[in-house]
């Protein structure tokens, strides 16, 4: 289903949890000055009885569409978010951008974040659907459990923390193409010491429920070993040391 922006039907979802009038004007008037035209009421997430994209501790994510007919997704700032407004996010998430992570911001505000829409799943919900469909192999999740561990490798580099990949589901994503995208920087930061590889190795290889469906595929021969090469990453963050880990889940010593 598709409203119009201004659609009293959505006013609940860009002003939430609470209604307040004032930023309810000032958000439609940003988003008219972005050139979003409709939602798109789409997603697994329901919400007063509509369908969005998400919905997490500090924002309301809908799917929506520009004047150009462009699809995107639209983080909104709750109003009892604990960040006063979303600039850091953005500023890092651009960061990540620029070296090819993340949803791609378009544009924004303190409240706003219009960026690239992501038509998949969180990396749980996808490795189920997959692994329903039968069509996952080893070599397939050798591949996704690469191609993350890459892209955290390139966020140590930057020395950007992104602060909650140990909770992986919500914040990785599967497309339909097996494109891979890391999502949400709200907790993200340039001052903590990065531990992107560690945490993601910890949720993919380790422990927790992706990690369980992992590990159907992808036999660790020596947790031990696995371990070690994390705390040898850990202490000296080296290109040698972070495949010294890719050799543990390739199985290639
Ligand atoms: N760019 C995107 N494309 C598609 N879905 C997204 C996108 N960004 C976020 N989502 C969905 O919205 C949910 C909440 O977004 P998130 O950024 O994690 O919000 P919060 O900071 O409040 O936790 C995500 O788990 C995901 O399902
Ligand atoms: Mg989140």
């Amino acid at each position: 289903m598709k409203v119009e922006v201004r659609s009293p039907l959505i006013s609940n979802l860009i002003s939430y949890p609470k209604f307040n009038s004032d930023e309810y004007r000032k958000r439609i008037l940003d988003l008219e000055k972005m050139g979003v035209k409709d939602v798109i009421l789409e997603g697994f997430t329901q919400l007063y009885e509509l369908k969005i994209l998400g919905k997490g501790h500090s924002g309301i994510v809908l799917k929506v569409n520009t004047h150009s007919g462009k699809n995107f997704a639209l983080k909104i700032r709750r109003l009892d978010s604990r960040r006063k407004d979303c600039l850091t996010e953005v500023n890092n998430q651009k960061l990540t951008n620029l070296v090819g992570i993340g949803p791609k911001i378009l544009e924004n505000t303190q409240d706003l974040i219009l960026m690239e829409f992501i038509k998949g799943k969180g990396i749980f919900d996808w490795l189920v659907d997959h692994s329903n469909l039968t069509d996952l192999n080893k070599k397939r999740v050798v591949q996704i459990v690469n191609e993350i561990l890459e892209q955290c490798y390139t966020l140590d580099n930057l020395n950007l923390d992104h602060g909650e990949l140990t909770r992986i589901d919500n914040h990785i994503m599967i497309s339909n193409k097996n494109q891979i995208s890391i999502i949400d920087f709200e907790s993200s930061s340039t001052k903590r010491k990065p531990s992107n590889v560690t945490s993601v190795t910890q949720a993919l290889l380790l422990s927790g429920a992706v990690s369980k469906k992992i590990s159907q595929y992808i036999k660790i021969k020596s947790y031990d070993l696995l371990l070690n090469q994390l705390r040898n990453y850990k202490k000296i963050r080296t290109r040698l040391h972070f495949e010294n880990i890719l050799s543990e889940v390739n199985g290639k010593r």
